[in-house]
């Protein structure tokens, strides 16, 4: 009898640490596969340009948006959601005046990329990202992945783009 006791109060125990550890458990699992991308993906400045897009203001940048093959593929064949395997890249720099063409133009009117200040992507893979929309969101500065914490802001604005697969980018022709 005491040893049944023994074993029932064991058994109490470790259902009770299981019930304390798995959801914490789980938890970190979720962050470990948090819907971020860490990696830069391979290739990306080799890809094809889909559009450019200037912000003023504080941010002053001039972009590139380039996509990998299945991105151009699916824009070009107006494919909404986008399929997993796309990622769209939007490589942002500072937008600076171009003395050198303003002294052949004659006049202040040309600006070019300056030095980068960021690369992001936006990569497909509905089973990873579901909890971002299918999108897994990156932003890297020199090379280096943005805390996560930094990159809270991107889904909740993204999904504004809800009609068009929570990207904001057309295809220019
Ligand atoms: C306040 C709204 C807002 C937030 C926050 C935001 N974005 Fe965007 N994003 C946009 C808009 C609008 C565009 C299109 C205009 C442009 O490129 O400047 C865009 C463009 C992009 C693109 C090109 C594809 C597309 O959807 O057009 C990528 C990649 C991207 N954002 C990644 C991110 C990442 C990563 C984050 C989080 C760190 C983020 N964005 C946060 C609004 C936002």
């Amino acid at each position: 009898m005491r040893r049944f006791t023994f074993s029932l109060v064991a058994v109490a125990i470790i259902v009770g640490l299981v019930t304390i550890v798995a959801p914490a458990r789980s938890h970190a699992d979720g962050q470990a596969t948090a819907p971020y991308v860490t990696e830069i993906p391979h290739g990306y400045r080799d890809w094809r340009w889909i559009s450019s897009a200037h912000e003023a203001g504080n941010l002053n940048s001039l972009g590139a948006v380039l996509g990998n093959n299945i991105a151009i593929d699916a824009y070009r064949e107006k494919k909404l959601p986008f399929p997993d395997g796309t990622i769209i890249a939007a490589l942002h720099y500072r937008n600076v005046p171009s003395d050198e063409n303003n002294k052949a133009f004659g006049q202040a009117q040309s600006f070019v990329p300056g030095p980068a200040t960021n690369i992001q992507f936006m990569v497909k893979d509905s089973t990873k990202y579901a909890a971002t929309g299918g999108w897994g969101f990156a932003t890297f500065v020199d090379g280096k992945a943005a805390e996560p914490a930094s990159m809270k802001s991107c889904f909740p604005c993204h999904e504004k783009a809800s009609a068009t697969d929570l990207v904001f980018t057309r295809y220019a022709p």
